[in-house]
């Protein structure tokens, strides 16, 4: 029997590339494709275990080139996309807004119109709860699928015209679909911009930790591997056409994971430092994953495991995060913080 073929865009990045590992691992009997322009935010050393595997294939390229695109789809004829190439950091849509408009909604075009000229099984693109805005701190309101988008952010607007290219394609073209819209995740491979990492790799060098406004933004975190399995039962399971939100409950402040990980790395919470808040700062996210879970998803971290399992790869990965951030990272952090 022929081996399916399974394209994953931004397997060089934080959740593709726990992806791919995951996928690689599981199904042998798939051939696993990570296409990936190696942004400032893609990095294949992550890959060292598995590259030599016959199951995995790297190429290098940029979703938003339709002619490199177009011919790539046209010889492998892949059975299964799943779209992960993204601008992904707030921040920086904010400071740079452009590039986001360019990778987020023109590259996922170029990938809708190629997997339209095949016979593709599936085509699931991996979104965010960003685009259904903000919540107010009531704990009893979640996003369901049903919650209207509402973007606040360039980066999320960005995803959530993706989204809405994505339906247009299965509406229009009868192209079949998922959409997962995953709330925040933490774990393996988080690039240091983002709070979880950032505040590990600066607590461990003893420097501060900007926590932004007054710290009582809330999001819900979700530990990769969670996400991968979620990603994994849509791509085998889910119904056609159909928006699938992910998340495990793990509401907490940002002041509160930043003190979580200053208390298990045994460090002072002077290290905290607020500073400028970010401009449309979202309130609260969370997710209300019935939808999910009645398909069969469970997670399997808290966020008290999880967490504990982050900051102990963190630890163990000192050579990872320490060649990140001393090359375009710290011009970066120059420009974002002035701490
Ligand atoms: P990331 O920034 O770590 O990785 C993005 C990857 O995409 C990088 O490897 C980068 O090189 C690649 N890429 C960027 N532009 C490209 C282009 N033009 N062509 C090909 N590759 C390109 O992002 P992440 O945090 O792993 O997020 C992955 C996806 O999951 C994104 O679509 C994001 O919106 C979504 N998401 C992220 C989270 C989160 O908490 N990080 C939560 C929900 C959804
Ligand atoms: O909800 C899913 C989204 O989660 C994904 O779609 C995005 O790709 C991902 O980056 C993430 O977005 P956030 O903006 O929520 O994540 P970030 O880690 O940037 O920030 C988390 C919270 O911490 C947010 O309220 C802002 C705050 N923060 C962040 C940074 C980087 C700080 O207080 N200080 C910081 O230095």
């Amino acid at each position: 029997m022929e081996k399916k073929k399974l394209l994953v865009t931004g397997g060089a990045g934080f959740i593709g590339g726990n992806f791919v590992q995951y996928m690689v691992n599981k199904y042998p009997q798939y051939i696993i494709y990570n296409l990936d322009l190696l942004t400032y935010a893609g990095d294949l050393t992550k890959h060292r275990e598995i590259e030599q595997n016959d199951n995995y294939h790297f190429v290098k390229a940029d979703i938003t080139d339709r002619e490199v695109i177009f011919s790539l789809f046209e010889k492998e004829k892949f059975d299964y996309v799943v779209h992960f190439a993204a601008e992904s950091h707030v921040d920086r849509s904010i400071t740079d807004p452009g590039i986001f408009v360019q990778t987020n909604v023109l590259g996922t075009q170029v990938l809708l119109d190629a997997s339209k000229q095949i016979n593709i099984s599936k085509f699931l693109h991996v979104s965010t709860d960003e685009v259904y805005g903000e919540l107010d701190f009531d704990p009893t309101t979640f996003f369901t699928e049903d919650t209207p988008i509402m973007p606040n952010s360039p980066y999320s607007a960005s995803k959530a015209s993706s989204d809405l290219l994505v339906r247009a394609y299965h509406e229009t073209f009868n192209l079949p679909i998922n959409i997962t819209r995953c709330s925040n995740n933490y774990g393996p491979y988080h690039f240091p911009e983002k709070l979880i990492p950032l505040t590990i790799s600066r607590v461990l060098n003893e420097q501060k930790v900007p926590v932004y406004g007054d710290g009582k933004n809330i999001r819900d975190w979700l530990h990769v591997y969670d996400h991968c399995s979620a990603i994994d039962l849509v791509l085998h399971e889910g119904l056609d056409g159909e928006v699938y939100n992910v998340g495990g409950h793990n509401e907490l402040t940002n002041l509160e994971v930043v003190k979580t990980i200053i208390s298990t790395l045994g460090k002072s919470e002077e290290l905290i430092e607020f500073v400028v808040d970010r401009l449309g700062h979202d309130k609260r996210y969370a997710i209300d994953p019935t939808k999910l879970e009645q398909l069969g998803w469970n997670p399997t971290y808290t966020f008290k495991t999880g967490i504990a399992q982050t900051i102990q790869w963190y630890l163990d990965n000192k050579d990872w995060w320490e060649q990140i951030i001393s090359e375009e990272y710290q011009n970066y952090f120059e420009k974002q913080y002035t701490i």
